[in-house]
């Protein structure tokens, strides 16, 4: 083996808006850049240099030494600097510089390295000098006088790769501060690091970027395992300066409902639904004033549900645009359609130069995957026409070069070779060469499957029952049977990942398989004996989860369980839905949706939970009239009634309560009265709904239980107070507040005060309101509770008006205003009942010009400015 070269320093710069300046000043710009082109080259070859390529608006230089090339970056800007004062116009040139291995042949050069210092480049401004750690730790020793380094910290570039350490070049000629690095960071976005590097597809990206350019909808097309998905997230983090509201990946691999899509992307979004419209509402109102890209990825088995939303998305938003990849075309009107091809394969029969070979993208994507799987791997003269004979049997197919790679290890190349041709000779009939697509795709994974022990192959198929990833936890739940002990599953599942059939995500926390290999250890799975078993054992871990969930949910730990139960929802929604297979699931079925309650609450997605409900209530077995039954009644109703449904919710609770009277169950007929009463209210039965929130009061107070009977009384208040009789209300509120003291529930607390102060307020009261909002804006910043903050400033609104304080009124209005368009979280009607009088007063107070600009004012700060500005204010300091 020859000595690896030493590494090269390898320099990108380009001049910032220079296709802006060609448009808009094109008689000065030739000139200009002429005498750009002439400083930049002199600049490289003085300091001892190589010319890779003039880019027409930058150089691509590559030296020895990283300190050459620093002095040549640096010359470069002070002389454009000085020639400026000359009448030219004031080019600003960004540079990167990165060191990295020697991948020289034929006067180019190539690699990783390479790619990196552009990208290195690309995340700096004009006029700006980026260095990475390598070429940092290659100067610092010997910095040229006045030059100082100043370190950036761990940049995302992007190119999704691991992160890269940049500092920036100081020197007193040159400007010092810039804005924030053009980093992924950036730009609001959900891609994720990739743990590998992406190869080629330099046509691709072009190509495709020119066709969102001019195109709102553009579908990448072709079979599994081509390309698709990596393309497209590529191409996402390449363009995201054209989306300033972000470029958002939603993975719809894992959903096997095609209703589920809108609330996939409104989820990946922040977006959530109004209670009692479906959630493409929602989406369609955020889109409408937006620019952003979504990424659907992997739509073939839902692609009737993607194209009515893309047509319903891309109507709404007049600058959102969608990049879907697919089997099949969307069918939409205005789609246009990119087949991606193959990665380029070496010709079969024909010996290439070995620097030649190096260079087919199928062959860089082997070696480099090769290479991951045995570090000492090489391409050699001796092991080419293996790999090129591999490459072209793979007919470029990536996901199959990477299966074929990921054996190196184990398995000599030749070897590989030998035994890819013995099993696709046997495939090929006639005159054919290779295989169709499909089946050499489908060959190589049965290829990979065959090589697996037993073992493996067994936790292989039982992983398959996942949807959207799983744990290590979960996995030795789900993974082991009989023949399979627990302990054995880490191992069994490193061998997995090592085989490229399982992915570990960056942050090692979670595994996954490519749709393509997941579809495959399906189909393995429903043919062996384990699949019930597994699935048996996959909804009861999921069962359980959501079970240890449920009191977390109001707990201190809220944000997180919410994140881990995000993390796998689409797990349980397939729990869900095995628990249609057998009847014996039912319990299960019925406790999981009871269990969920929470998170659907917290998430707003009323309407999925309220269709899961009702289904688990539908399923065979599930009529058994007994506790199980019961609960998921209640939960059905207050789903409905969330929903604005009463009508409905009152079927239910009634039902519910009918069953637990059957089986006198005390604290079921405690509890169901309190959504019974909503329900009555909803519907203008106020006499019905006091009885049951009386009801509800008594019974909670008899068996002590102190959530439910807070909860109980504040709405018997807020009962009273739509009535028009806040005096009956206040004492309710008062006891809720005490209620709540005992409890310690800051949260009650802030409400109770919030009721109080709203009642006292409208009885024309100021000074007592102050104290109590002072209180709540307290709880707010301690709990960074939002509906907390929210309100309070609407309460802060009406407490202004009351004081005749008009601009300050519209000026806190607004910025609840601002807030509810952040959080979603709408006014209670009675709170809008509450604040609707008093700013009407406010407007016509000011003129209608005076009341918008104050508003407006509200409405540009942040948050948590005006939550310190309402808290001086309360406190007599302004
Ligand atoms: N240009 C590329 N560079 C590196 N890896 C690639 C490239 N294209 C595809 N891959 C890898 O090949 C596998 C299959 O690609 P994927 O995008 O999932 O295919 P598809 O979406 O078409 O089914 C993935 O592991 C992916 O990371
Ligand atoms: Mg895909």
């Amino acid at each position: 083996m020859s000595e690896p070269a030493p590494p090269v320093t390898y320099l990108f710069s380009d001049i910032e808006g220079s296709t802006r300046l060609w448009e808009s000043e094109p008689e000065r710009m030739r000139p200009a850049l002429a005498r750009h082109d002439a400083i930049a080259s002199a600049a490289v070859l003085r300091n001892r240099g190589t010319i890779v390529k003039m880019t027409g608006d930058g150089v691509h230089a590559a030296f020895d030494s990283p300190l050459d090339a620093l002095i040549s970056v640096l010359e470069l800007q002070q002389e454009l600097a000085a020639s400026d004062g000359s009448g030219g116009i004031g080019l600003k040139v960004r540079c990167g510089l990165h060191s990295g291995a020697d991948e020289r042949r034929r006067g180019d050069f190539f690699g990783p390295a390479v790619n990196r210092a552009a990208r290195i480049m690309s995340a700096a401004h004009g006029g700006q000098i980026l260095l990475s750690q390598a070429v940092a730790e290659g100067v610092c020793e010997s910095l040229p006088a006045g030059v100082t380094l100043r370190d950036l910290g761990a940049v995302r570039l992007r190119d999704l790769s691991t992160p890269e350490r940049v500092y920036q070049v100081l020197h007193p000629q040159l400007r010092a501060e810039f804005p924030a690095l053009r980093s992924l960071e950036a730009t609001p976005n959900n891609l994720a690091q990739q743990l590998n590097s992406f190869i080629g597809r330099e046509r691709e990206l072009d190509e495709v970027r020119a066709l969102l350019a001019a195109n709102r909808l553009v579908t990448l097309l072709g079979m599994g395992g081509l390309g698709k998905s990596r393309l497209s997230v590529q191409l996402a983090a390449e363009v995201m300066d054209d989306y300033p509201d972000g470029v958002w990946l939603v993975e719809l691999a894992p959903l096997s409902d095609p209703q589920l899509v809108a609330q996939a992307v409104a989820s990946v979004l922040g977006v959530k639904e109004d209670a009692g419209r479906p959630v493409l509402d929602a989406l369609i109102k955020f889109v409408r004033d937006r620019q952003l890209l979504i990424v659907l990825d992997n739509c073939e088995h839902l692609v009737r549900a993607c194209a009515e939303f893309a047509k319903q998305i891309l109507q709404a938003g007049p600058r959102v645009k969608v990049l879907a990849s697919s089997r099949d075309y969307l069918r939409v009107a205005g789609e246009r359609a990119y087949q991606v091809p193959t990665l380029p394969a070496p010709d079969p029969g024909r010996s290439a130069a070995l620097d030649v070979l190096s260079q087919v993208e199928s062959v860089r994507l082997f070696v480099d995957r090769a290479t991951a799987s045995q570090p000492s791997f090489r391409l050699t003269a001796r092991n080419a026409p293996a790999v090129a004979d591999i490459c072209f049997r793979l007919d470029g197919i990536p996901l199959a070069l990477e299966l074929a790679a990921a054996r190196a290890r184990a398995i000599p190349v030749d070897a590989i070779a030998a035994r890819l041709g013995d099993r696709f000779r046997l495939l090929v009939s006639g005159d054919q060469t290779v295989l169709p697509r499909q089946q050499t795709l489908r060959a190589l994974i049965d290829w990979s499957y065959d090589l697996l022990g037993d073992r493996e192959r067994t936790l292989f198929q039982r992983l398959a029952v996942f949807a959207g990833g799983w744990t290590l936890e979960a996995a030795e739940a789900v993974g082991a049977g009989d023949d399979l002990k627990q302990h054995e599953v880490l191992d069994l599942l490193a061998q997995l990942v090592e085989k490229s059939l399982v992915i570990m995500d960056s942050d090692s926390t979670r595994y996954r398989m490519l749709d393509t290999v997941q579809h495959y250890a399906r189909e393995k799975l429903d043919e062996a004996e384990s699949a019930t078993p597994a699935r048996d054992e996959h909804l009861s871990f999921y069962l359980a989860l959501a079970e240890l969930a449920r009191p977390e949910l109001a707990g201190p730990e809220q944000g997180v369980w919410l994140g881990r139960l995000d993390l796998e929802r689409e797990n349980l929604l397939a729990a869900h839905a095995w628990s249609d297979d057998a009847d014996y699931r039912v319990d299960s079925s019925l406790r999981l949706v009871f269990a969920l309650r929470p998170y659907w609450i917290h998430r707003g997605m009323f309407a999925l939970g309220h269709r899961l409900t009702l289904e688990s209530l539908d399923r065979a077995g599930a009529e058994r009239r007994d506790l199980l039954r019961c609960q998921a009644l209640h939960i059905a109703g207050q789903l409905s009634n969330f929903m604005g449904r009463h009508e409905e919710a009152l079927g239910y609770l009634n039902d519910s309560l009918s069953i637990a009277t059957e089986i006198q169950n005390k604290a079921r007929i405690a509890a169901v009265q309190q959504p019974l009463g909503i329900a009555c209210l909803g519907l203008g039965d106020v006499a019905r709904a006091r009885s049951h929130l009386e009801e509800a009061v008594r019974l909670a107070r008899e068996l002590g239980n102190k959530r439910q009977l807070i909860a109980a009384i504040n709405e018997l208040a807020q009962l009273h107070r739509a009535e028009g009789d806040p005096a009956a209300a206040e004492p309710l509120y008062q006891t809720v507040v005490a209620l709540a003291r005992e409890l310690g529930d800051r949260q009650s607390i802030a409400i109770g005060l919030l009721n109080l102060a709203m009642v006292s307020i409208e009885r024309g009261s100021a000074g007592a309101p102050r104290k109590m909002l002072l209180e709540v804006l307290a709880i707010a910043e301690e709990t960074g509770s939002m509906p907390a903050g929210q309100s309070a400033l609407d309460v802060c609104a009406g407490l202004a008006a009351l004081e005749g304080q008009w601009e300050r009124a519209a000026r806190f209005y607004g910025a609840a205003e601002a807030q509810i368009d952040r959080t979603r979280m709408r006014r209670d009607p009675a709170d809008q009942a509450f604040l609707s009088p008093l700013i009407e007063k406010a407007r016509i107070a000011l003129d209608e010009a005076a009341f918008a600009a104050a508003q407006t004012s509200g409405r540009g700060l942040p948050h948590e400015g005006l939550l310190a500005e309402a808290r001086g204010w309360l406190s007599g300091e302004r």
